[in-house]
């Protein structure tokens, strides 16, 4: 039987931490009801001490969505916990994401204190958020440089406290795939009483593995993958949403599933990527303009053929209409013939050498031919062979 992997969306929290892309309430309530739609199970709502703005965002998303357990981020501070229990106060299935960082980095020079001191910073914030709600998640920041007996030194104890989520994040993006599955099964196997948590990998992309990371944290434990749509997120950004449920989806062999509604995923990505003002870059997987286009001869023609000479994804699985087949100077007959054919010309096996040398010359000039500059090769085409 397949497990279940939960989906932690945090597009409206660390997504949003992207410069120049912060939303209004009414744009993140837009989001929210689109992450719902998708399938999310929990929707990090934003942190709320950080902002009044942020504060009555978390608000609007708890009265407007029902379903995905709604989520408050905090510091291991008591006044920032109060103020998430307030902004939560309307969610129908409600989540404290608290946490403190647990690398050496970290606690000498981000809090200036002691291993001894922060753990038992954690341990109490978890304890006080208990008081208010059942779920409680912990991070322990930096998770990814932290020296590995400290972790999980930590993670027992803000269990014991009551922790129902453990978060390993890897903050800066450091780990490779390896390091940071070796973490996932370290803590798997030696943290007394982690059986009572879920494990959740919360990964950054500053070397471009946080996809990987978060596939490797799962394979050996985990069951919840914090990530954005699009990727998108403080420097490089998170792990992104689409990448690991579709991975997931497609190696049916790993026997992990979502409750993803995977026809929703481009849609979703153009809301974001919208109301964000942050383009999708073209080759962008899952969800690029590119990730469904042929372009090549060799490519085309297979494509052609079969479909599986050169998809691993269905397009409509992920909510794109069709594959695209891009006619440039680097496409060959067949798929020249059969964009023709759509356009409804019957093109015989004689004429076709002619009009693929017009196509050229017209390629090479326009980089991308479109049906109209096809329409005028026919013309053309047909002129010459009166
Ligand atoms: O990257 C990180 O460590 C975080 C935590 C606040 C969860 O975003
Ligand atoms: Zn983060």
């Amino acid at each position: 039987m397949n497990q279940r992997i939960h989906i932690f969306d945090t597009t409206l929290r660390d997504g949003e931490q992207v410069p120049g892309c912060q939303l209004n309430t009414e744009e993140k309530v837009l989001v929210a009801k689109a992450l719902e739609e998708l399938g999310v199970d929990i929707i990090e709502a934003g942190f709320p001490v950080s902002s009044p703005g942020d504060f009555t965002s978390v608000v609007a998303v708890s009265k407007a969505v029902k379903d995905p357990v709604i989520c408050a981020l905090t510091r291991a501070v008591k006044g920032d916990i109060d103020c998430a229990v307030r902004a939560l106060k309307y969610a129908k299935r409600k989540r404290i994401h608290t946490g403190i960082g647990s690398s050496d980095i970290h606690i000498q020079h981000k809090f200036k204190s002691t291993r001894h001191k922060v753990l038992e910073q954690g341990v109490a914030a978890v304890a006080y958020a208990k008081k208010f709600v059942e779920d409680v998640e912990f991070y322990a920041e930096d998770a990814g440089r932290a020296d590995i007996f400290f972790l999980a030194e930590m993670i027992e104890e803000v269990i014991a406290a009551g922790a129902t989520v453990v978060n390993i994040p890897d903050t800066t993006g450091y780990c490779l795939p390896h390091e940071y599955a070796e973490k996932i099964k370290f803590l798997v196997e030696n943290v007394q009483g982690i059986h009572k948590a879920v494990i959740s990998c919360h990964c950054h992309d500053d070397l471009g593995l946080s996809t990987a990371n978060s596939i490797a944290g799962v394979i050996n434990g985990a069951r919840q993958i914090e990530c954005t749509m699009n990727g998108i997120g403080e420097r490089a950004g998170n792990t992104s949403l689409e990448e690991v449920v579709m991975i997931l989806k497609s190696h049916k062999d790993l026997q992990f599933e979502t409750g993803i509604n995977t026809k929703k995923l481009f849609s979703t990505s153009n809301l974001v990527s919208r109301l964000m003002k942050l383009q999708v870059q073209p080759n962008k997987a899952i969800v690029g303009r590119n990730a469904f286009a042929h372009s090549s001869g060799i490519h085309q023609d297979g494509f052609l053929k079969n479909r599986d000479t050169y998809e691993i994804i269905d397009p409509a699985d992920v909510g794109v209409d069709k594959s695209m087949i891009v006619l440039t100077a680097r496409s060959g007959r067949a798929a020249l013939r059969h964009r023709l054919q759509a356009l409804g010309y019957s093109v015989n096996t004689n004429s076709i050498n002619d009009i693929y040398t017009h196509f050229l010359a017209v390629a090479d000039k326009v980089k991308q031919v479109e049906d109209i500059h096809l329409t005028e090769i026919m013309e053309n085409v047909k002129v010459k062979m009166q």
